[in-house]
C-alpha cells in the first residue's frame, strides 16, 4: 500500500474533530482530505442516520468496512474514519503498518461538543452513559491500531493538528 495509501489516517470517537483537523492537515500539506462518513453518505444518497434506522447498524458496518478498504487503498492524502470503523478485525488488520493517530477525549469534553446530537444515532438515547460505555470498549482498538495518540482537550483544531503533524513528523508544504 506504502505510495498509494493516505499520508494520515484519523481515528478516535464521535465529535472528537477528526474531519475538522483532517481538513486542517490536508491544507498545510497539500493534499485532499477523506471522510468515510460522507463517503457512505454519497454512494448512499441518505443520511447515516436513515441507514440505521432503515437497514440497521450490521449494514451499515458493512458499508462502512467497504468504504474503508477503498479508501485505504487509493486516496493518498487525509482520511477520517467514522468513530466505529475500528470495530472490524479486517479494518484493524489493514491499518497495520499505517499512519494512524488517536484522537483522544474524555466524556465531558465529549459532552460539551456532541452534546445530544440526533444525526448521530449511536448517541440517540442516553449520549453520556452510551458514550462512556462506547469509549470503554473502542479505548483498547483505538490505542492498537494507532501509531500516536494525541489529546484534543482544551485545545484548538490548529493545536491539534499541529501535534499530529508533530507526532507523524510531516511538514507543511
Ligand atoms: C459512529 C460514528 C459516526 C458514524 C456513525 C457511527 C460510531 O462517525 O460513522 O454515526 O459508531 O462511533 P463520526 O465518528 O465521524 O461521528
Amino acid at each position: 500500500m506504502s505510495g498509494t495509501g493516505p499520508v494520515v489516517v484519523l481515528v478516535g470517537p464521535m465529535g472528537v474533530g477528526k474531519t475538522t483537523v483532517g481538513e486542517l492537515i490536508a491544507e498545510r500539506l497539500g493534499v485532499l482530505c477523506r471522510d468515510t462518513d460522507a463517503d457512505i453518505v454519497a454512494a448512499q444518497g441518505r443520511p447515516i442516520a436513515d441507514i440505521f434506522v432503515e437497514d440497521g447498524e450490521e449494514h451499515f458496518r458493512a458499508l462502512e468496512s467497504a468504504a474503508v478498504r477503498t479508501a485505504l487503498a487509493g486516496h493518498p492524502g487525509v482520511l477520517a474514519l467514522g468513530g466505529g470503523a475500528i470495530l472490524d478485525p479486517d479494518t484493524r488488520r489493514l491499518l497495520a503498518g499505517v499512519p494512524v493517530v488517536f484522537l483522544d477525549m474524555g466524556l465531558r469534553e465529549a459532552v460539551k461538543r456532541v452534546g445530544l446530537d440526533t444525526a448521530r444515532p449511536l448517541l440517540a438515547v442516553n449520549p453520556r452513559q452510551k458514550w462512556r460505555e462506547l469509549m470503554e470498549a473502542r479505548r483498547p482498538l483505538y490505542t492498537e491500531v494507532a501509531r500516536a495518540v494525541v489529546s484534543t482537550e482544551g485545545r484548538t483544531p490548529e493545536d491539534v493538528a499541529d501535534a499530529v503533524m508533530d507526532a507523524l513528523e510531516l511538514k507543511t508544504v
